[in-house]
């Protein structure tokens, strides 16, 4: 049934062998930069590269700052920590996500509440949220937003950039501001990806990227906090044991994180820095090629939402039905190609199968169709 989508994929790689989902391309100075490092000594928590990758990373996204640490589950922890969620409250995000973005809420002690995601970002929806907001939620007198049925606190709202796409920002930083909801973005997925022409990841009061080695850079393992200079400094402390500045005293003033990115894996994330740019045309070229190779159906390729500019980090078709989607995966992997399923929603998951949810069904309706195609950069694409 898909013979000729098979053949097209392996077209594109130009081989028989498999062809995994998302492999990383080294094509820069990673090798020189890794082996300065060496040479220097300077591989762990120290080093003139993260430095370097921080300031590197913070020009491109325009962030105030950039905080790199070693993966982006600890990005999104502190980042959650930093807009101040704490034990017993919630947060609000989406079931159509990548555990870690629970898991952060979790290691919090607050519990996260699932709020539907809209069509076309496969993220969190603006409409949704509002509507979850007005039924069960109110702000109280001192401006904190409650659920009305515990009146335990709502810190924080994390929508994700779906496999790069942004979700509707506009809409969300306008619901969030007018429910006293600190925004942070889970735009792991969504480096370089752009809503209305700026980078996603600096809509709300704290963003973070992951750079592990299935991204569209890597930094082996990696991740990084994007925020404005104050919560940026406050960032910086924390992930790096809340130690104050001395030439050789030990004096650490709260119980702080060894959160930070070893100089070695910095390196790696300087190298391919520089190649950025060219990864992202090279993808966004293959998303093209994709799309084009869908029209007429019976696949409906995912494209970037209207006044996006997406990294197109996974591509992704949306299936007839569940039958189509179980057809596909077993088909391509049965021919060496990998191809994978969305993830089962947070949800169904048993350590979150009795979260508070709203309405699912669009994102149930995604689950049962979306399937992700190998996406890998092929870098003549960016010529
Ligand atoms: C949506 C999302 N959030 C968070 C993460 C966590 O990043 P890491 O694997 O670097 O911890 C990932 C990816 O791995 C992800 O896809």
């Amino acid at each position: 049934m898909f013979n000729a989508l098979t053949k097209f994929i392996r077209h594109q790689y130009q081989t028989d062998d498999f062809i995994p989902l998302h492999a990383p391309v080294f094509a820069g100075r990673e090798q020189d930069y890794v082996s300065e490092t060496i040479s220097s000594t300077f591989v762990s928590s120290v080093g003139t590269f993260v430095d370097q990758f921080e300031i590197g990373v913070a020009t491109y996204t325009g962030s105030a700052r950039a905080v790199a640490v070693m993966n982006g589950t600890a990005a999104l922890h502190m980042g959650l920590l930093l807009v101040g969620v704490d034990r017993d409250s919630c947060v609000i995000t989406q079931p159509l996500t990548f555990v870690a973005t629970c898991n952060a809420i979790s290691y919090c002690g607050a519990e996260p509440i699932f709020v539907d995601v809209d069509r076309d970002t496969m993220g969190l929806s603006p409409i949704a949220l509002e509507i979850w907001l007005t039924d069960n939620a109110a702000v109280d007198g001192g401006g904190v937003c409650r659920r009305k049925r515990d009146k335990k606190a709502i810190q924080a709202c994390l929508p994700m950039h779906t496999f790069g796409h942004p979700v509707h920002l506009d809409r969300l930083v306008d619901v969030c501001a007018r429910w006293s909801l600190p925004l942070v973005e889970d735009a792991a997925e969504s480096f370089g990806s752009l809503y209305k022409g700026q980078q996603t990841g600096t809509f709300g009061q704290v963003g973070t990227i992951s750079f592990n080695g299935n991204k569209i850079i890597t930094t082996g393992g990696g991740g990084i906090i994007l925020a404005n200079e104050d919560i940026g400094t406050r960032a910086k402390h924390l992930t790096t044991t809340a130690k104050q500045p001395s030439t050789y005293e030990y004096f650490h003033d709260e119980v702080g994180y060894n959160y930070r990115m070893p100089n070695l894996n910095a390196a790696l994330g300087c190298a391919k820095l520089e190649q950025l740019d060219q990864f992202i045309l090279a993808k966004r070229a293959l998303a093209a090629q994709y799309e084009a190779f869908f029209i007429g159906g019976p696949l409906e390729f995912f494209s970037e939402p209207v006044n996006c500019r997406s990294n197109y980090w996974l591509n992704a078709v949306i299936c007839e039905d569940r039958l189509m989607q179980d057809a596909l995966l077993a088909e391509t992997n049965g021919a060496g190609i990998a191809t994978r399923p969305i993830w089962t929603l947070m949800s169904r998951l048993p350590m979150y199968e009795n979260a508070d949810c709203g309405d699912l069904g669009t994102s149930e309706w995604l689950e049962a169709r979306v399937v992700n195609l190998p996406s890998s950069v092929i870098l003549e694409r960016s010529a």
